[in-house]
């Protein structure tokens, strides 16, 4: 096994510019900034990297409709994605594009380890494809002759490509997957996986003729890569696959891929296959998350429902954002996202719970006229265990329910020992260990809540401590 080590290297599903963020990426990318932030917090070297997957035929026909060059619309787009994770506050080391020549250098190196190793060749495929997915589709998988998932009619492609020899890894896979219980997250993906690899897995077609997008094949100039086969390779390009050997050394093989469940034969199959074709170690973990929908509705263009992130972070704060996110749904199912919820959340857990609970107490201790000499408290000293063994189950919810407790608890102090009663070395005495458990909240509260999080850290930090405007003003 591998030795222990001081680096976190977690990545995010790279998203397709022909789109604009919605709070489904949002949740993705979120969801890795919290672990990012809390591996930090332990002291580990921890890399975040994010990006956008520009090399899709879908981004020349958006481009067209939008009458720019396919090159200036991804441009325009990328920069619009990376400013977005910047206003929600994601702590990202890389925003890696596909379209950049780090990349596409990478790509190659990669490409030439896979054919050494005799897994490419051509052949003739014949099948059914969806431009929603970017993927051929079996006549089996649709529904009323659409795409299930897309509802759109597939186009049949007749053509030479490139392979990948996808299958000759079927039994090393299905060992992958056998010694490494983990390496698929949660167990009803991994079932889904290894009945998948079990039953269909078949070589996969690496190269699109008679397109003008896309990386150029290496060996052949008349196709393009398949937009699967360099996505993916992002993971190991973004840290300098390709370009800066010792960046790559230091971080590769990511400690955790987060995905969507619509994207895991990809990541959990093909991806692994490629890496073991390459000769390069694999991740130790990919967690697939489930969608929302929202107000019951998928998410979608077509459906018109796609809300705006930033928009709810300008009115809310995106801790707000954040904390409705997790707190709402267990990481992993599925669930639905409403405005209403968010805003009923807000009020009462961060309005009345948390705003409330630190405007008191500042109060309190303005009032008092005290001096407190507080302690500094590290991450691990300020953390439970349970907290801890939460965020390293990614199970978020329950993370957040260990805080809110403590919050609550600390609430419930100040009612029961009626604390306002008190006055000055009487209530400096009460107010002390409150003061310390809210820096304590503050610490374990930052991977989630990071503005929050530093504002009552700056606060509470004494010898003075004054009033408190409401932190999470009423909605
Ligand atoms: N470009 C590919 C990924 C390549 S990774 C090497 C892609 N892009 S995408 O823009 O379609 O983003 C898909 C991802 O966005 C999903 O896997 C998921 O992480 C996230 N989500 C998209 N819609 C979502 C929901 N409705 N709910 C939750 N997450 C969602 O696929």
């Amino acid at each position: 096994m591998r030795a222990m080590s001081n680096k976190y290297y977690i990545t995010t599903p790279i998203y397709y510019v022909n789109d604009l963020p919605h709070i489904g990426h949002t949740y993705s990318t979120v969801a890795a900034d919290i672990l990012k932030r809390y591996h930090k917090l332990l002291g580990k070297d921890s890399f975040l990297l994010v990006g956008t997957d520009e090399n899709s035929q879908k981004s020349s026909e958006a481009a067209g409709r939008a009458g720019l060059t396919t090159e200036e619309y991804v441009q325009e787009m990328s920069t619009k994605w990376e400013q977005t994770w910047q206003k929600l506050g994601i702590s990202y080391n890389n925003f890696i594009r596909t379209t950049s020549e780090e990349h596409k250098k990478g790509v190659y190196d990669f490409f030439t380890l896979v054919e050494k190793k005799g897994d490419i060749y051509k052949g003739e495929y014949i099948g059914l494809y969806c431009k929603g997915c970017e993927a051929f589709v079996t006549e089996k998988e649709l529904v009323d002759n659409l795409c299930p998932i897309h509802k759109l009619p597939p186009e049949e492609i007749k053509e030479e490509n490139y392979f990948f020899r996808l299958s000759k890894y079927k039994e090393d896979l299905l060992k992958l997957y056998q010694d490494n219980p983990e390496f698929i997250q949660p167990e009803s993906r991994r079932r889904e996986i290894i009945n998948y690899v079990q039953n269909h897995l078949e070589d996969i077609s690496i190269s699109r003729q008679g397109m003008d997008w896309g990386i150029p094949f290496p060996t052949d100039e008349k196709h393009r890569i398949y937009v699967w086969f360099d996505a993916l390779i992002n993971y190991l390009t973004g840290i300098g696959y390709g370009t800066d050997d010792k960046t790559f050394e230091e971080y590769w093989p990511a400690n955790l891929q987060i995905v969507g469940k619509d994207i895991i034969k990809f990541h959990c199959a093909l991806w692994p296959a490629m890496l073991m074709s390459a000769g390069l170690p694999l991740p130790e973990k990919i967690f697939a998350h489930g969608f929302f929908t929202i107000n019951g509705q998928k998410i979608g263009k077509s459906t018109g429902n796609s809300i705006d992130p930033v928009r709810l972070t300008e009115e809310y704060g995106f801790d707000a954002l954040r904390y409705y996110l997790f707190t709402e749904i267990k990481f992993g199912g599925d669930g639905d996202f409403s405005e209403e919820k968010l805003r009923e959340k807000y009020n009462s857990d961060l309005a009345n719970g948390l705003g409330n609970l630190t405007a008191r107490v500042a109060k309190l201790a303005e009032n008092s006229g005290g001096e407190f000499q507080l302690t500094q408290h590290t991450f691990n000293e300020a953390s439970t265990e349970e907290y801890q063994q939460c965020i390293e189950n990614l199970d978020f919810q329950g993370a957040l329910q260990v805080i809110w407790q403590i919050i609550r608890s600390l609430d419930k102090t100040i009612s029961d020992n009626e604390l306002w009663k008190f006055k000055d070395e009487e209530l400096i005495t009460q107010l002390r260990p409150l003061i310390e458990d809210i820096r304590k909240v503050s610490i374990i509260l930052e991977p989630f809540l990071p503005d929050t999080a530093k504002l009552l850290q700056s606060h509470f930090t004494g010898p003075k401590i004054n009033a408190l405007n409401p932190i999470f003003p009423r909605k």
